[in-house]
């Protein structure tokens, strides 16, 4: 079969990667018209709100392109099966989350949003479609795609005469970012091995991205390629947050350590950043992915190494909890804590693994009272955060609070740095937003009860500047304070 030239594209799952990432793909290609589906009504209703500022997903610069497309080859809908029938390409972009029961829980990824995406498109896929995984998945999932396509029989399905191809083209696009990130990417991955699928999928990509960023590889090769990015992502932050609190106890400071070893080029400068832990929906879920495929392959050695990433990570957490109560005299009972940030990142509304939620349900059991404040979080995202596990925690760690509706009761909702400030006995900024990186300590301090703690997780506050307003500071790898 010769290069197949693409008009119609759907994409199932209108998530954080599926909205922005389809969205780019319609502003870049006009002669291609592209429909994003959810199962999810919310969701899409959000797509379609004439009012940019409540589409679901919050990112810098996403507004303008889905004004710009949407209506014209830009399309939200609730309609899989329509849109799978009219579509020369599919892209499976659902949510791929850590198991939480059966074989493999607590690590493996649970893949039945996707296999219903196969199902669903070996049902309604018209003549030959190219079946792209947006999504991340484990090594050798697109076999399993492939066996779900090939093994359809219904009669519906046979007169339509349908034939597949499976490419892998995973996403690293960074939340925040991720316009910029799929305006300008660092790569594109496309794996397979059917020359006119990958060429087709190219066409697309050529139309702002230079050639030479066009990566292709086997099926495998790409699939495993998102993993291990990830991982080691994941990974230099478990590094320099082990670096930190080595830097804490033995007087250096994390900043200048980052610098001096980030200045040799092989190391790079960039994701040097000490702060409270990684958060995100995906690095935690596709280490330990990553990790039930090491044991399952034979490697206990190499999932051991990769599981310590997520080790560090939840002790980061923890000891930050741990160092704020015994700052406070060893108790923070019916003390008033401002915390400014819940997103597990600046420039997101996703609150999804962040490392806000654990060290806010460790003071809560402490008994502390919170005041949150997030530029972009809602209240509604907050106290579903705080009063839910994801299931399989509850199960595999002791170290969880017991009690979550009393923990519920413990937390105000502020909707300004001065309301959630007001009375309280310490600050902790929790995530980097530029709001927080501003703050007049002088007009902040006299509003606090003395003595009174800046507790700075993220390295942005200038500790000269809160001291000299009468602050105590603490500043995450900073041995000097
Ligand atoms: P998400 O949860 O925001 O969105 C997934 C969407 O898929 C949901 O809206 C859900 O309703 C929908 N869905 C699930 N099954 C469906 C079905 N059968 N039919 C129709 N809709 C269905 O997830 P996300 O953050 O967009 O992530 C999607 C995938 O991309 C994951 O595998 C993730 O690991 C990967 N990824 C995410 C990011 C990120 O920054 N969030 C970056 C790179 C890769
Ligand atoms: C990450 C990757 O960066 C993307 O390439 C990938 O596509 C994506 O995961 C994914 O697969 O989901 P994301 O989680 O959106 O993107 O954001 P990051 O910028 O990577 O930050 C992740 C976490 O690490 C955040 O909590 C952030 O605050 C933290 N971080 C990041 C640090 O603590 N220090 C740093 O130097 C960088």
């Amino acid at each position: 079969m010769s290069f197949t030239q693409i008009r119609t594209i759907c994409c199932i799952g209108a998530g954080y990667v599926g909205g922005p990432t389809m969205a780019v793909i319609a502003d870049r290609c006009p002669h291609i018209q592209v429909v994003v589906v959810d199962q999810n009504k919310d969701r899409i209703s959000a797509w379609n709100n004439p009012d940019l500022t409540k589409l679901p997903v919050f990112e810098p610069g996403l507004d303008e392109i889905v004004k710009r497309a949407r209506g014209n080859n830009l399309h939200f809908s609730c309609d899989v099966k329509k849109a799978i029938q009219s579509a020369d390409m599919i892209f499976i972009s659902v949510n791929t989350p850590t198991k939480n029961k059966g074989l493999g829980a607590g690590q493996a990824s649970d893949l039945k949003w996707v296999e219903a995406c196969a199902r669903q498109v070996a049902q309604f896929s018209v003549g030959h479609t190219i079946v792209v995984e947006k999504s991340t998945l484990p090594v050798r999932t697109a076999a399993t795609i492939q066996a779900i396509l090939e093994a359809t029989s219904s009669q519906e399905a046979l007169e339509a005469n349908p034939s597949f191809s499976v490419l892998s083209n995973p996403e690293f696009l960074s939340e925040g970012t991720a316009i910029n990130d799929l305006e300008k990417p660092d790569r594109v991955l496309i794996g397979g091995s059917d020359p006119n699928a990958i060429e087709a999928l190219v066409s697309i990509y050529k139309q702002w991205v230079y050639p030479e960023k066009i990566l292709i590889t086997n099926l495998w090769s790409s699939e495993l390629s998102k993993l291990i990015a990830n991982a080691f992502l994941a990974q230099r932050i478990s590094s320099i947050n082990s670096t930190a609190a080595l830097c804490e106890v033995t007087g250096a400071n994390i900043q200048e350590v980052a610098n001096a070893i980030g200045s040799d080029s092989r190391i790079g400068s960039k994701f040097l950043s000490s702060g409270p832990g990684f958060g995100g929906s995906c690095f935690q879920k596709d280490i330990l992915n990553l990790v039930y495929l090491c044991g399952h392959f034979g490697l206990p050695e190499v999932a051991n190494y990769w599981e310590s990433v997520v080790k560090i990570n939840n002790w980061q957490k923890k000891r930050i909890a741990k160092l704020i109560v015994d700052k406070l005299f060893g108790t923070v009972t019916g003390k008033k804590l401002a915390v400014l940030g819940f997103a597990f990142k600046a420039n997101t509304n996703d609150t999804r693994e962040s490392p806000a939620i654990k060290i806010a349900k460790d003071l809560l059991e402490e008994g502390a009272t919170l005041a949150i404040y997030d530029p972009k979080v809602t209240k509604e995202q907050i106290s579903l955060d705080l009063t839910q596990y994801p299931a399989f925690e509850s199960k595999n760690n002791q170290d969880l609070p017991t009690n979550l509706a009393e923990l519920d009761s413990n937390w105000m909702y502020c909707k300004s740095i001065v309301e959630a400030v007001r009375g309280a006995d310490a600050i902790l900024i929790l995530t980097e937003w530029n709001h927080f990186t501003n703050i007049q300590w002088s007009e902040i301090s006299p509003l606090m009860r003395k003595p009174s703690w800046v507790f700075d997780t993220r390295g942005i506050v200038n500790p000269k500047h809160v001291t000299k307003a009468g602050l105590m500071c603490w500043r995450v790898g900073d041995g000097s304070l």
